[in-house]
């Protein structure tokens, strides 16, 4: 096996606290992760996963406004929402705090007053869009107007969808808050500004060197790099979200990237507070020996490979022990939609406005966790764009799951309890067909822990398949209910050997479908472990008493009702 790391943060995006989950997002940045660390926990590594909700930002501001409520109770309602339905669905954060805390204003003031001393930041002035109705600067996506090119009348404040021309939003003739309607107007405004060009230098190197990084991640941000950076503004005209400690700029807040991030930091103090060992955050943070993780979705490569890297190598020079920088960034591609619209399936983009995703609460209502779990992981985008299809997910489910793997389970635990008595006793001697079986378990092990180690667990899942084939093939050619006719003793010790095949089936699928495997628990007796070495480690005894199956069949009654949900909303027909 791979050599041991001293030890892993692994991460996921800090989701928006605006609105509930789907799973495209979970496909993105949770599943992935969480699959992940449950294999280094199982192997012993030492792991911690860290997230939070992200809980700034002008669409939150502007859901509140909507709802006639404040911004701490949108929040505060969607943080209780997502940390539920992230139980529900088994991901298994060691923390999941959020970005409104006291803890994390004062840490990204920390950050701030560091990049400051380091010489990174200045100020400056620039025009933006004001809107005098509302008292308030507008953000270039809430203001539209006539385009100064072609004269479209609904061009948006930055690009126009008619002459595909992109401009400065206060270049718009008679421009207009989008919310309100009411007029909008350039008025000046200062703000403070990270000096990213500083770090592009740098940035080039430590990326160009990162051998592990996804083909894809490392050569679009290298190209970005090659074509220029900017200085970025890090401040915002908005009341919501950390205040900036500088005099002049206590109307501005932190504009919502440059925290976020920060809250991985906030959400590990949090964590070792938690556990009551107030300073182990700084050896996730601060040795170098840690491997950082951040599991996300495509859009959010630039942030987490280019402006957060600078962040933590600017900050490190404006006092106290350097930080530790991301060791990958595994970038996921988008999972789409298929929809059936007129009794053919269509590829869509879910829309959370239209109602056209799917929601993972209420997936949940519908199926057990650990069946979407599984259809999830077998359909991740970690290499190209994905559609999520209910009828997939019964396919998948019912002919690999239930088909393949549980369908051994089962097997094997219904024979012994009938055949066996329930009790299987180490045999003195295992024949050769059951030694190559373990043989080709351990060749297939090694496959399935070098793809997970890569972080791609959709890879992995193929392998865990190619352990239940194996197992399934043995089963048949020993052929157990023809040959305890026979031989009784042989068929004991191949029943023997299936047990110790189904333990490493349980260990390897447990980081996809972590309750069914605990559930095996409670009517196999024996431990979810990899394959044993040949030089031993076979247990003495199996027991089997009282098995049931671990998953039922998804049924087309139901895959219809999921799918009709989602062709309403697509169609505008009732219940969308
Ligand atoms: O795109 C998003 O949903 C952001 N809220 C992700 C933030 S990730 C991190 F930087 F906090
Ligand atoms: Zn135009």
């Amino acid at each position: 096996m791979a050599e041991k790391i001293s030890r892993y943060l692994v991460t996921s995006a800090l989701p928006y606290a605006n609105g509930p989950l789907h799973v495209g997002q979970i496909a993105g940045a949770y599943l992935p992760a969480d699959i992940f660390v449950r294999y280094l926990r199982a192997r012993g590594e030492d792991v911690i996963y860290i997230c939070g909700t992200d809980e700034h930002g002008v669409p939150i501001t502007l859901t509140a406004e909507r709802e006639g409520t404040t911004p701490r109770e949108v929040v505060d309602h969607w943080w209780t929402h997502m940390k539920g339905t992230f139980a529900r669905f088994g991901i298994s954060f060691d923390n999941f705090s959020r970005t409104s805390t006291e803890l994390h204003a004062e840490n990204t003031q920390m950050i701030y007053r560091r990049l400051k001393e380091g010489g990174y930041i200045s100020e400056d002035a620039s025009l933006q869009m004001y809107s005098p109705t509302e008292g308030r600067f507008l953000p270039d996506r809430y203001v539209e107007g006539t385009c100064p090119y072609c004269g479209y009348r609904e061009a948006r404040g930055d690009q126009c969808d008619n002459c595909g021309r992109w401009y400065e939003a206060y270049q718009l003739i008679e421009p207009y808050s989008k919310t309100t309607g009411g007029p909008a107007e350039p008025r000046e405004t200062t703000h403070l500004y990270l000096d990213l060009p500083d770090f592009s230098e740098r940035l080039k190197e430590w990326i160009g060197s990162q051998q592990h990084w996804r083909g894809t991640v490392k050569n679009f941000i290298l190209g970005m790099i090659e074509s220029g950076l900017e200085q970025r503004p890090i401040t915002r005209d908005i009341s919501w979200g950390v205040p900036v400690p500088e005099p002049g700029f206590e109307d501005k807040r932190f504009y919502v990237w440059f925290d976020a991030p920060i809250g991985y930091i906030s959400s590990t103090m949090e964590w070792a507070e938690r556990i009551g060992e107030p300073d182990r955050w700084r050896e996730y943070w601060q040795d170098p020996d840690t491997r950082m993780i951040h599991f996300i979705a495509k859009d959010n490569t630039v942030f987490h490979t280019v402006v957060w890297p600078a962040m933590l190598m600017g900050a490190a020079e404006g006092g106290g022990e350097p930080w530790v920088l991301p060791y990958d960034v595994p970038a996921n591609e988008f999972m789409n939609l298929e929809v059936v619209v007129d009794g053919e399936p269509r590829a869509m983009q879910m829309s959370t406005s239209r109602n056209l995703a799917v929601w993972l609460h209420e997936a949940l209502d519908r199926f057990p966790a650990d069946a979407l779990r599984f259809y999830l992981a077998s359909t991740l985008p970690e290499t190209a764009d994905v559609n999520f299809s209910w009828r997939d997910f019964q396919t998948r489910v019912n002919s690999d799951l239930i088909g393949n793997l549980a369908n051994y389970v089962n097997r094997v635990l219904s024979f012994t309890e009938k055949y066996a008595d329930g009790v299987l006793e180490r045999p003195d001697e295992l024949h050769p067909e059951a030694l190559q079986a373990f043989a080709d378990f351990r060749e297939i092990e090694r496959r399935y822990d070098a793809r997970m180690r890569d972080e791609r667990p959709r890879e992995a899942l193929s392998e865990l398949l190619a352990l239940g084939r194996r197992a399934n093939q043995f089963f048949d050619s020993e052929a157990p209910w023809n040959m305890r006719k026979e031989d009784m003793g042989r068929t004991r010790a191949t029943l023997y050997a299936c047990a110790v095949m189904l333990q490493s089936i349980a260990f390897h699928a447990a980081p996809y479908v972590p309750e069914a495997v605990e559930s095996l628990g409670g009517f196999f007796d024996g431990p979810a472990v990899p394959m044993p070495d040949e030089q031993g480690g076979l247990p003495e005894r199996f027991g089997v008493s009282g098995a049931r199956p671990l998953f039922r069949r998804i049924e087309d009654d139901e895959v219809n009702a999921a799918e009709s949900r989602l062709t309403n909303a697509a169609t505008g027909g009732e219940g969308a």
